[in-house]
C-alpha cells in the first residue's frame, strides 16, 4: 500500500528538516529539528515537531536523518540520441566548447526511432529521481525541424508537465544562408505543431545562434502561443540574452555566466530568476559563474543540471549543489534552497520546492544529520528516500 494509492503517511524521526518555509525559523530554509512530515494522498497535510504529529494509518521512521524538499531541476535536455564522449574527451585535452557539437546530437536524434527517445528519457528521468529531483523541465531542441521538434516535446510530456520548446536551439545546417528563414518556421509551423505540448519556450541567444531580435521573435511567438518564456542567456559570452529576458518577463534566464553590471541589475530588479548550471562549466572546463555576486545584488538564484549530451551529462543535482559551494561563492543553504525553492520559483511553481500543508509531498531523506552533508560529501550517494507525490520510491 502507498500513501498515494489512500490513507495517510507520517515520516517522523526526522532529525533535521529543510522545509523552504520561513515560518518555521524565520529564516529561508525553514528548518525545524526532530520534525515529521504527513502525508495525504499526493499532498503534505501536516508539518511540524514529531511529538505533536497526528496519528496516520502508516508510518517510515527516518531514523534522525536530514529531510529537505525534493530537488526541481529546472533545466534540462533528455530528448537525444546518441553521446558525445570523445568531444567530452578533446575539451578536456584542451579544445574550447563552442555549442558545435549540437549539430551532432541533431543528426542522432532525427535518425532515432520514437521508441529510442522515450527510452533515453525514461531511463534519464528515473536515474534524476534516484538522485532526488522529484521535478524536472524537459526541452527539446535537438530535432530543429517540424516534425522532430514536435514530438520530441511530445515525447518530453509523457514524463513532466514542466515541458519546453527550443526550436531556436541552432540554426540547422540546411538553414544555414538563410537564418531569418529559419526563424521563419520556428515562430510559425513548427510552434504551431509543438505548442499543444509545451508549457514553455526557450531560445539560446548567443553569438552563432540567435541574436536579440531573433530571441524576441521566437519569445514572442511563443508567448502569443500561450506558452511562459526562457532564455539560454550569455553562456559563452557577454551578450543581449538577459536583458532581452528581463525586458520580455522571462520566468528565468539560464546559464548567466557572462554578466555585465546592468545585467546583475536588471536580474535583481525584475522577476527573473537567474538559473545557474554549473554542470556546463565542469564538463567544459569553463570559469564558473558567479553565483555571489547575483545574491548579494538582490537577485533570485535556482540551480539545475542542464543535463544534455554534449555540455553537461550529469542527471545529478547534489553533484550541482556541492560544486556551486565549492566554486562559485554560494553557502550551503544558499544552494540548497537554490536546488529546490529556487527551481521551483524559476518554474513559476508554489507547490513543489517547498514542504507545507497543500504542497506536492515530495520529501527526501539522506544518509546524513544535515542538509550541510550534500556540498561536505560530494560524489557520496546520500539520498536514502525518495517521496515522489506521496509515494516512497526507493526499497523500504
Ligand atoms: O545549455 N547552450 C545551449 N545548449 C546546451 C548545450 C547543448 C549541447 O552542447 O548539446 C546548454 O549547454
Ligand atoms: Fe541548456
Amino acid at each position: 500500500m502507498t500513501a498515494a494509492a489512500g490513507g495517510t503517511l507520517l515520516v517522523t524521526g526526522i532529525g533535521e528538516l529543510v522545509t523552504n518555509d520561513p515560518a518555521h525559523d524565520g529564516g529561508p530554509l525553514g528548518l525545524l529539528t526532530d520534525a515529521a512530515v504527513l502525508v495525504d494522498g499526493d499532498r503534505v497535510a501536516w508539518v511540524g515537531h514529531a511529538a505533536h504529529a497526528p496519528a496516520a494509518d502508516r508510518r517510515i521512521d527516518a531514523g534522525g536523518r536530514a529531510g529537505l524538499p525534493g530537488f526541481v531541476d529546472s533545466h534540462a535536455h533528455l530528448v537525444f540520441a546518441g553521446d558525445r564522449a570523445g568531444e567530452f574527451a578533446a575539451r578536456m585535452a584542451g579544445v574550447r566548447y563552442d555549442g558545435g557539437g549540437i549539430r551532432t546530437t541533431v543528426a542522432a536524434t532525427r535518425a532515432a526511432s520514437d521508441d529510442e527517445l522515450r527510452g533515453t528519457v525514461g531511463r534519464l528521468r528515473r536515474e534524476a529521481l534516484r538522485q532526488g529531483s522529484t521535478t524536472i523541465e524537459i526541452k527539446s531542441g535537438y530535432g530543429l525541424s517540424v516534425t522532430d521538434e514536435a514530438r520530441s516535446v511530445r515525447v518530453a510530456a509523457e514524463f513532466t508537465d514542466e515541458t519546453t520548446f527550443l526550436g531556436a536551439h541552432v540554426v540547422p545546417a540546411e538553414y544555414a544562408d538563410r537564418p531569418d528563414g529559419y526563424v521563419d518556421l520556428v515562430t510559425g509551423p513548427m510552434l504551431a505543431a509543438a505548442a499543444p505540448y509545451a508549457r514553455w519556450v526557450d531560445v539560446f541567444c548567443e553569438r552563432g545562434a540567435f541574436d536579440a531580435d531573433q530571441a524576441r521573435a521566437v519569445l514572442a511567438a511563443g508567448a502569443a502561443a500561450g506558452l511562459g518564456l526562457r532564455v539560454h542567456a550569455n553562456q559563452l559570452g557577454p551578450g543581449p540574452g538577459v536583458a532581452v529576458a528581463v525586458e520580455l518577463g522571462a520566468a528565468s534566464a539560464d546559464h548567466c555566466t557572462h554578466l555585465s553590471d546592468a545585467d546583475v541589475a536588471a536580474l535583481a530588479g525584475s522577476a527573473t530568476v537567474a538559473t545557474l548550471l554549473p554542470g556546463a562549466e565542469f564538463s567544459t572546463r569553463s570559469a564558473y559563474p558567479d553565483a555571489r555576486r547575483l545574491l548579494d545584488a538582490g537577485a533570485t538564484v535556482a540551480l539545475a543540471t542542464d543535463c544534455n549530451p554534449g555540455s553537461s551529462y550529469t542527471t545529478s543535482m547534489p553533484f550541482c549543489v556541492a560544486l556551486a559551494v565549492r566554486e562559485m561563492g554560494m553557502t550551503p543553504a544558499e544552494a540548497v534552497w537554490a536546488a529546490t525553492a529556487g527551481g521551483a520559483r524559476a518554474l513559476r511553481r508554489a507547490d513543489v520546492g517547498v514542504l507545507r500543508p497543500g504542497a506536492r509531498a515530495d520529501l527526501l531523506l539522506l544518509d546524513a544529520p544535515s542538509h550541510l552533508h550534500l556540498a561536505y560529501r560530494p560524489g557520496v550517494p546520500l539520498i536514502h528516500q525518495v517521496l515522489h507525490d506521496g509515494v516512497p520510491t526507493c526499497p523500504l
